[in-house]
Formats: C-alpha cells, structure tokens, sequence
C-alpha cells in the first residue's frame, strides 16, 4: 500500500473516527431496535446493529494494520461525543423519527461521505481489501435509505413535518458541521482536498432536509411512533 510513514496517523485518526462512529451506530440499532414497533423494522434494525459491528471490527483492523500505535488512541471528537449524548436522550424520550433522522439519515449521510472520500484516496493509494470496502458502503446505503424511507413515510401519513425535522435537525447539523472542520484539517494533511470533501457532506442529506430556512430553536419531542404507525416494506 502507497502510504507514506507522515500519512499513517492522520489516516488512522480517521479511521478510529470512523471506528467510533460505528460503535456509536451498533449502540443505537440496537436501542432503535428494542422500540421498533413492527416485525419488519425490528428485524432490519437488529441487522444493521450486526452490520455496524462487523465494520467497527473492519477499522479497527485496518489501524492495526496500518498504525497499530495508533490504536486505542483516546477520543479526539467532543462533537462525536455529544451527539451520542443528544442521541441518547431521545432513545431515552422513544422518539424514534428522530433518531432515524439523527443516526440513519445525518450521521450516516456524513459516514457516506467520508467513506466514498476515503474510498477515492485509498484507491489511490493501492489499499488492499476493496471488495470488503465496497460491501460496506453498499450496507451504508441501506442504512441511510431506511432512514429516510421511515421519515418520508411519517411525513406522507402527516405523523410529522418537514418544519418539525428541519427544527429538529439542527443541533446535530451543527455538531456534524464541527465533525467535518476537525476531519478537514486530517484530510489536509494526506493531501486530500478537504473543500471538496465539505461540500460532498451535504450532497448526502435528503433534499428537504437541505434547504435553506433554518429556525433556531431547539430540538423538542417530536413524534413517537405508534404500532400501527410503523408498517414498513423493505
Ligand atoms: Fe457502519
Ligand atoms: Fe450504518
């Protein structure tokens, strides 16, 4: 693998920020899962909650292999942190759309991103286990596409609006906007253009999402899904 001895760290600074977002996801999946109210989106959910597991190995893995000092390195994302936290206080409220909209659709909107980035710069760089890669930006897709399929749902069956997740996706935009000033200066340093990176992180999110028109109020308890609310077809 072309990977010069100065690019190690930042690349596995990435990656164990990656790393993390993936245990932060496996965690979530898991608690979505237990609130799911259907047979379908329960057994969709326990499934990404494996997925997710399997690719937190997967980083884990390859910083070992790249850079194993690197390993364990303590968590240099405060922003990555209190996401967890205004994630965790809405599994705590049940308010399943929007966790969907916090985890599936944003933060797997910007796991997307920088994956199809990385994807650019390790092939690049000849890195090895590009099939393993590609499945796992496939299973990302699905990831994000359900959440955004159980939102567009909830929106046609008027059990939330556009303005309600607009106003609710605010302070995780805000905290994904600090994600991706902290990741820029890493990108930087492996050379990689790290504007062209920024801009693809919004390409990612769905359109009503994207527009402009932001209210600054805070995310408030929104919607919980009911049973007979949460009919999916996958
Ligand atoms: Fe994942
Ligand atoms: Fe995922």
């Amino acid at each position: 693998m072309l990977v010069r001895p100065d690019e190690k760290m930042p690349i596995a600074r990435l990656l164990t920020f990656l790393e993390q977002g993936e245990r932060l996801a496996n965690e979530c999946a898991k608690a979505q899962a237990a609130l799911a109210p259907d047979f379908g989106s329960r057994r969709f959910l326990l499934s990404q909650a494996r997925q997710e597991a399997a690719h937190a190995l997967v980083f884990q893995g390859a910083i070992t292999w790249l850079a194993p000092r690197h390993l364990g390195d303590a968590p240099f994302l405060p922003a990555l942190e209190e996401y967890r936290r205004l994630l965790n206080d809405a599994l705590v409220r049940q308010d399943l759309l929007e966790t969907f909209l916090a985890e599936q659709v944003i933060l797997e909107g910007l796991g997307e991103a920088i994956l199809t980035r990385i994807e650019a710069g390790l092939a690049k760089r000849a890195a090895p286990f590009g099939r393993l890669r590609r499945i796992l930006l496939q299973q990302e897709e699905a990831h994000h596409g359900f959440g955004r399929r159980m939102l567009e749902r909830a929106m046609a069956d008027g059990r939330i609006n556009t303005q309600t997740l607009r106003r609710c996706a605010q302070d995780y935009l805000a905290l994904t906007d600090q994600m991706v000033l902290t990741l820029s200066g890493l990108f930087e340093s492996i050379a990689e253009d790290p504007t062209a990176w920024a801009n693809d992180v919004r390409k990612f999110l769905p359109e009503w999402l994207n527009q402009p028109g932001h209210e600054a109020i805070s995310c408030q308890p929104s919607a919980t899904v009911g049973p007979e609310q949460l009919k999916a077809e996958y």
